[in-house]
C-alpha cells in the first residue's frame, strides 16, 4: 500500500457547517462523557463529505477540537483508514481498487489497467476531466465476491473488465448505477443459485426461493461505511448510508425471511403473532384517499406500523396532482425505490412533505423502515424551499446530472 501522507497544498481553514455541526454534536452526546474520542470516524467522514470528497489537514485539526483530542490522534485514524482520502478526489468517482490476493486472482490486476489506461497513469492523480480518481487498496472485505472495487462508500462486486468499463461509463454519464454483484447475482449467494435451505416454502411458486429483501437492505451489505461510519455517514454524493440503516435493514430482511420459514423456525409466523394482538380491523388493508383530498385515517394491517398517540397521517393523495408527480429524489436522502414507496403511500408532491410536522414525521417514518431519515436529512427544510421554487444545493447537482446513483437510499 502507498504511504498515506497529507496533501503538499491544504487549504487555510476548514470548519462544519451549521448543520454538519449540529449533526455532529448529537452524534458526540451518544458517548458518555470523556469518550467523546469515539466518534472521530463519522466526524472525519462528515468532514470528508463536506469537504468534496478528502480530508484536509485543517479539518483534522478541526475535529480533533471538537473532540478535544490531540491533533495526532486524529491525523492517525485520517492516514490509517483509506477511507479517508488525504488528497482531492475525482469530483464523480474515486475508485479504490481492491489488489489483495482473492481479488487478484480474479482478475483486479486487469481493473487497475483499465484504472489507468482511463482515468491517470498513476494513483491519486485526477483524470483530465476532473471527475474520477483511483487508488489500488487492500482487502476490503468482499472477497467471495472479487473481484471488486469501492467507491464512495458503496462496493461494486464481481466485476469484469467489460462491467467495470460499463460501470465508469455510467457514471461518467450521470446514469444511475446499482451497487454490489455487477453479474447479477444476489449478494454472495452462489452463483449458480441458492443450494442450501431450499426446503424453506417461501410460495414463490417455483421462484429460487431466496432471503426476502427489503427496499434498499440488498445494497446495504454493499456499502463498507455502512459499517464502519457508525454514526450516520453520507457520500461524497452527499446521500446517507448510515449503519443504524444497514442494520436495520438486515435486520428486517432477515426477520422476515425467518418469518417465512416454518420448517426452521416452528413459532407461530411473525404476521400472523402480530395480527393476533390486534383488533380485526387492524387486518384491513389501508385504502388509498382520493386525489387531491386529505385521506382519513387508513388502519394498519398486519405487519404494518400501528398508528399511535404520537403520530398522525398526513395529507395523502391517491395520484399526482395534474398527473404530474413533484421529483422527490431532489430531496437527499431519497432515490427512486424510497420514491416509489412514498408514491405508493399517497406523497408526491414537495408541498405535501413540507407540511409535515413532528406527529406526521413519525407516520411517515415508521413505514419507511428507517426511523430518524426525515429528520437527519432535512427533508422537510429541503422540501420548503423545492416547494416555494427554490434550489437545494443537493438539487442542483440532481438536475446537472451530477449525482452518480441512488446510493441515497442505500
Ligand atoms: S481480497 Fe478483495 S475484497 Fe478481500
Amino acid at each position: 500500500m502507498a504511504v498515506r501522507r497529507l496533501a503538499a497544498e491544504q487549504p487555510e481553514s476548514f470548519e462544519f457547517t451549521e448543520r454538519n455541526l449540529a449533526w455532529a454534536k448529537k452524534v458526540i452526546d451518544r458517548y458518555p462523557a470523556g469518550r467523546q474520542a469515539s466518534a472521530v470516524i463519522p466526524l472525519l467522514w462528515r468532514a470528508q463529505e463536506q469537504n468534496e470528497g478528502w480530508v484536509s489537514e485543517p479539518a483534522i485539526r478541526y475535529v480533533a477540537d471538537l473532540l478535544d483530542m490531540p491533533n495526532i490522534r486524529v491525523l492517525e485514524v485520517a492516514t490509517f483508514y483509506t477511507m479517508f482520502q488525504l488528497q482531492p478526489v475525482g469530483k464523480k468517482a474515486h475508485i479504490q481498487v481492491c489488489g489483495t490476493t482473492p481479488c487478484q486472482l480474479r482478475g483486479s490486476e486487469d481493473l487497475i489497467k483499465i484504472c489507468k489506461s482511463r482515468i491517470a497513469q498513476h494513483m491519486h492523480e485526477i483524470s483530465e476531466d476532473g471527475n474520477f480518481s483511483w487508488e489500488e487498496v487492500e482487502c476490503l472485505g468482499a472477497c467471495v465476491n472479487a473481484p471488486m472495487v469501492q467507491i464512495f462508500k458503496d462496493t461494486y462486486e464481481d466485476l469484469t473488465e467489460e462491467s467495470f468499463n460499463q460501470l465508469i461509463d455510467d457514471i461518467a454519464a450521470g446514469k444511475e448505477v446499482t451497487p454490489g454483484p455487477q453479474n447479477g447475482r444476489r449478494f454472495a449467494m452462489a452463483e449458480g443459485g441458492q443450494t442450501t435451505l431450499t426446503e424453506i416454502d417461501d410460495n414463490t411458486k417455483g421462484e429460487t426461493p431466496v432471503p426476502q429483501v427489503v427496499d434498499g437492505a440488498e445494497n446495504a451489505s454493499h456499502s463498507f461505511a455502512g459499517a464502519a461510519i457508525n454514526a450516520g455517514g453520507h457520500d461524497f454524493n452527499g446521500v446517507p448510508t448510515p449503519a443504524e440503516d444497514a442494520v436495520e435493514k438486515v435486520r428486517v430482511a432477515f426477520g422476515a425471511r425467518a418469518a417465512k420459514a416454518p420448517a426452521v423456525a416452528p413459532a407461530p409466523k411473525k404476521a400472523e403473532a402480530e395480527s393476533e394482538k390486534k383488533p380485526a380491523a387492524a387486518k384491513k388493508k389501508a385504502s388509498k384517499p382520493d386525489a387531491g383530498t386529505p385521506s382519513k385515517a387508513s388502519a394498519p394491517t398486519a405487519g404494518e406500523p400501528q398508528s399511535g398517540a404520537d403520530e398522525k397521517e398526513p395529507e395523502l393523495l391517491k395520484k399526482a396532482r395534474g398527473g404530474n408527480p413533484d421529483n422527490l429524489k431532489m430531496l437527499k436522502g431519497v432515490g427512486p425505490k424510497l420514491e416509489a414507496t412514498l408514491n405508493e403511500l399517497g406523497i408526491f408532491h414537495f408541498d405535501q412533505v413540507a407540511s409535515w410536522g413532528p406527529q406526521e414525521i413519525t407516520w411517515v417514518d415508521s413505514r419507511l423502515k428507517f426511523k430518524g431519515r426525515i429528520e437527519r436529512d432535512g427533508w422537510i427544510e429541503q422540501a420548503k424551499t423545492l416547494a416555494s421554487g427554490g434550489e437545494t444545493e443537493f438539487s442542483k447537482r440532481v438536475e446537472a446530472g451530477d449525482v452518480a446513483s441512488s446510493k441515497s437510499e442505500e
